[in-house]
């Protein structure tokens, strides 16, 4: 069988944060990786090793330092903000740790928010939301707010707001930090069957059991990646030096 598509391709990256007195943190370090399309990858590592930084570039909400990051074949460096916002809208999803989701607004709203920048009418926004809400389960909840349902539910919302642009990647930073593990285990089967139905997915987790759906690992400490290979296969002992 012919290989995938790269559909992710990050290479020397490295980001410093410079801070107010003159002071500087290198929070990545020369970083290399690439994903193939419908990969399913954890990226793993203890707190504050640069994670979310990563992530953050990957979902192009934040740019290298130096080296390049290239997402479906576009060089991300070279975009203007308004460019990025076009790529982010039609290749990526995002999913947050805490949902990120506008209280006082509907459920269906919450779900058909991205349409909005794309100028499609009330109507055809409420029709979308009512299909993608079927795919994570929550048909019937449109016209909820996100008080009313549990925390799992809130983020399969999240889930489907992240889907309404048919995206070819989901990122995901701990999306099962603030839930149970009943629940992670039901965000985690929805994740597996977006990703069967050919959705790359590159999620962080602090947690084995959660990484345990995911094919690939990628470990980051200290700012560089320590381990890239098969999640099954990883032990700490063939993790590199940073
Ligand atoms: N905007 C910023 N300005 C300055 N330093 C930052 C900024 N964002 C993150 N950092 C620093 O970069 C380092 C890595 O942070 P990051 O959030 O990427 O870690 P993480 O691996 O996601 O951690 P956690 O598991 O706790 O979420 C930390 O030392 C953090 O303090
Ligand atoms: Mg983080």
């Amino acid at each position: 069988m012919a290989e995938k598509k790269v559909v992710i391709d990050v290479k020397k990256v490295c980001k410093t944060y410079f801070m107010e007195g003159g002071t500087s943190q290198n929070v990545l370090k020369n970083i290399n990786f690439q994903v193939r399309s419908g990969e399913f990858v954890a990226i793993m590592g203890p707190s504050g090793s640069g994670k979310s930084t990563l992530m953050n570039i990957l979902g192009c909400l934040d740019k290298p330092t130096s080296g390049t990051y290239i997402l479906d074949g576009k060089d991300i460096a070279s975009k203007t903000d308004l460019e990025l916002a076009k790529v982010r809208g039609q290749t990526i999803g995002f999913v947050f740790q805490n949902f990120n989701l506008m209280m006082k607004r509907t459920i269906a709203d919450n779900v058909s928010l991205p349409l909005i920048y794309q100028k499609i009418g009330e109507q055809e926004r409420y029709k979308r939301a009512v299909e993608m809400l079927k795919r994570v389960n929550l048909q019937g909840y449109e016209d909820r707010f996100p008080s009313q349902i549990s925390g799992g539910m809130q983020q399969r919302v999240a889930i489907a707001r992240a889907l309404i642009n048919n995206p070819a990647i989901i990122f995901a930073d701990e999306p099962t930090g603030n839930l149970d593990s009943k629940t992670s285990d039901e965000i985690m089967e929805l994740f597996t069957a977006l990703n069967k139905q050919g959705i790359t997915i590159v999620l962080v987790t602090h947690e084995d059991d959660v990484a345990d759906y995911a094919t690939r690992m990628i470990k980051i400490s200290d700012g560089c990646k320590v381990y890239d290979g098969l999640r099954k296969e990883y032990s700490k002992e063939k993790e590199t030096k940073c």
